[in-house]
């Protein structure tokens, strides 16, 4: 890591608002945002459009191996290429978000994804948001929040989504499948969701995206704000 340059982690549960938080606190610190949920569901994508089956440890760890897998930044927010073609959409479908959590299992998958979040760190600047980012991607970084937000409150913000993207969904079921996903989330056995011992929770329930971020660089500012931040990684 070059000096000076910090790295935020962001962790939590799925529908807490990290991807948002954490595109928006980059933008307003002029960082890389690095959403690693988007690797996994890119990696997922290529493994459906293979036919291959989502538990299939051997078949999935293959797959990984020969994806190229990159993220780049657009003018509205990142890009994922998968071999080359964007699949910014395509990985936010619900055939790949029910499937998600099955391929994120498999601690050869981990692996092999452990090496690209860690490259695409490397240089700091960087606010990353996933599961287990403070506890085992970057250990090391400067500022860990872990967000939360009640279950019923990310059904409904995941709900919202999904409607506006035109598919017709009920709130029962995207609530069903929300604790579908925290449950496989937090019993995996490789890097399950926790928050590491030095994350700052913040609850994100009733609270908007802009609050959010001032609550987290009022945070940052208690660890000597961009000037604190370790010459280390
Ligand atoms: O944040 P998201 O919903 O896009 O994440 C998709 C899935 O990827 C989620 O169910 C768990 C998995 N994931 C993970 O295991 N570790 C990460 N660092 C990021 C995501």
């Amino acid at each position: 890591m070059q000096t000076g340059k910090c790295s935020i982690a962001i962790d939590g549960p799925a529908g807490a608002g990290k991807s948002s938080v954490a595109r928006l606190l980059a933008k307003r610190l002029g960082f890389l945002h690095i959403d690693t949920g988007a690797l996994y569901r890119a990696l997922t994508l290529e493994v459906l459009r293979n036919s291959v089956k989502p538990t299939d440890a051997q078949e999935v760890a293959k797959i990984a191996e020969q994806a190229n897998i990159e993220i780049t930044p657009g003018s509205e927010g990142i890009r994922v290429l998968l071999n080359g073609e964007d699949v910014t959409k395509a990985i936010r479908e619900p055939m790949v978000s029910e499937n998600v959590s099955l391929v994120a299992q498999h601690p050869e998958v981990r692996e092999y994804l452990l090496v690209l979040q860690r490259q695409l760190a490397a240089d700091g600047g960087t606010v990353m948001d996933g599961r287990d980012i403070g506890t085992v991607v970057l250990p090391e970084a400067d500022l860990k929040i872990f967000l939360t937000a009640s279950a019923e409150e990310r059904a409904r913000r995941r709900m919202k989504e999904l409607r506006a993207q035109g598919y017709k969904v009920t709130y029962k079921d995207v609530l069903l499948s929300i604790r579908a996903r925290d449950n496989l989330d937090a019993e995996r056995l490789v890097a399950p969701l926790r928050a590491a011992t030095d994350a700052v929770p913040v609850d994100t329930t009733g609270k908007d995206v802009d609050t959010v971020v001032e609550e987290i660089l009022g945070h940052l500012s208690t660890v000597g704000g961009l000037d604190g931040c370790s010459t280390e990684q």
